[in-house]
């Protein structure tokens, strides 16, 4: 890392080499993370951090932006391609303010709106009644059956009886595919319009790992650190022709450019982060090669691999398996909780989280579940081989949740796995 800081800063400095560290010698399994290449931290860490360029390029509030005009425009082509869309915002600073920006670009204030409950797996952007989402428009909220699939019969109906101007669909912890035509069909029964929010997925689907619902729904909208492994920012994805500045334009579908780009600036943000924007074009890039489609492939056989073991092992997983990047255990015939789990599995070098399963009969904050994920592993280079042992270290920890020596030797063995896998591969 750049000496300048060492110098400048020697408590952040140490601080960084101890985040580093940590994730280096311990295994990150939380879903939603991964870890950026050389390449994507370099732009990050670049000069573009210093302009301002309120606006869009060619259409700038401030001088000087030749460059930043040049960077964004190249993440925006670069996104179009990917996803298959013809219009790209990259200029949302994270994934919750992209959603906002959806909200107000399609609804107003007191509109009904649905999303997946959080509690079964939904993120709380799509509605939660204490967020934004649920304060500012009339939230309904729909979930998975007991089987922990997505209920699209009871969702239909419940489409039917409300009549939402908008749905969200996507979610933090659902380990199953969406069937974005049955989403269509179901959005249609009251002309509502459909957002996709593939944060978690979006790898997968650059990686044909997962179907896409590009041109399906009418509105996507992605984080960029997760499975896509760029820096923290989103993207939101659409089809349509951009207006002239100025003009007004109607909420239809051919106007989704001009609406989506307007709630973004002048509607929620100011200046686009270039830095951010010039990283998210660097992993773009990179998911863009054969290698990332690779990538993509190998999580979800490492997530499938996991899952055989775990339930070799007697472990209850919701739905019975994955088809993704992540599993939820159900581990109430383990006879420990989430979040006791979470704590043994962090001492012995295990990174995860507790979360609530479908119908958890116990409190959020000391659910029955917990949520892990291979993406992050699988940018580390590891396989099905890694899968089986780290199935049997997760299984050995919870067994001795309590017995500091073992999970202590359970961290000394994953530290000596984790020196063959860099965090990232070419560094
Ligand atoms: C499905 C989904 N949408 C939106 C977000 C919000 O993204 P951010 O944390 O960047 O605001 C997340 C993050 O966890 C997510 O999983």
């Amino acid at each position: 890392m750049n000496s300048s800081l060492q110098s400048a800063d020697a408590e952040i400095y140490q601080l960084i080499q101890q985040e580093t560290q940590r994730q280096s010698e311990g295994l990150e399994m939380i879903p939603s993370e991964n870890h950026t290449s050389p390449a994507v931290l370099a732009a990050l860490g670049s000069r573009l951090t210093d302009k301002y360029s309120e606006g869009y390029p060619g259409l700038r509030y401030y001088g000087g932006c030749e460059y930043v005009d040049a960077v964004e425009n190249l993440a925006r082509e670069r996104a179009k391609a990917l996803f298959g869309v013809t219009h790209a915002n990259v200029q949302p600073y994270s994934g919750s303010p992209a959603n906002h920006a959806i909200y107000f670009a399609l609804v107003n204030p007191g509109d009904t709106i649905m999303g997946m409950h959080l509690y079964y797996g939904g993120h709380m952007t799509h509605g939660l009644k204490v967020n934004f989402s649920g304060v500012y428009y009339r939230s309904v909220q729909y979930q998975t059956g007991r089987d922990g699939y997505l209920d699209y019969e009871a969702m239909a109906e419940l489409v039917k009886q409300e009549q939402p101007k908008l749905i969200f669909v996507g979610a933090t912890a659902y380990p199953r595919i969406f069937d974005w035509m049955k989403l269509r069909q179901i959005a249609d029964l009251c002309g509502a319009w459909l957002a996709a929010d593939i944060s978690h997925i979006a790898g997968l689907i650059v990686a044909g790992a997962h179907p896409s619902p590009a041109g399906i729904v009418d509105v996507m909208m992605t984080t960029t650190h997760k499975t896509l492994r760029g820096p923290r920012g989103a993207l939101i994805l659409c089809n349509g022709n951009p207006s002239t500045p100025l003009k007004k334009v109607e909420r239809t579908k051919n106007n989704l450019p001009t609406l989506i780009d307007r709630a973004i600036i002048p509607g929620l943000q100011g200046g686009p982060h270039n830095h951010q924007t010039a990283a998210i074009a660097v992993a773009l890039k990179e998911a863009a090669t054969p290698a990332f489609k690779e990538y993509g492939k190998q999580i979800v056989r490492n997530a499938k691999k996991l899952a055989e073991e775990l339930l070799a092992r007697d472990y209850q997983l919701v739905t019975g398996g994955t088809d993704n990047h992540l599993l939820l255990i159900d581990l109430t015939n383990k006879g420990v909780s989430g979040q006791d789990a979470e704590k043994a599995l962090g001492r012995a070098g295990i990174t995860v989280n507790k979360n609530t399963v479908p119908f958890d009969p116990r409190s959020p904050f000391d659910p029955s579940g917990l949520r892990l994920g291979t993406p992050a592993l699988t940018t580390r280079g590891m396989q099905e081989a890694e899968m089986t042992r780290i199935a049997a270290w997760i299984d050995e920890a919870l067994r001795n949740s309590t017995d500091e020596e073992k999970l202590k030797k359970i961290r000394e063995e994953i530290r000596e796995m984790t020196k063959r896998f860099p965090l990232y591969p070419t560094l």
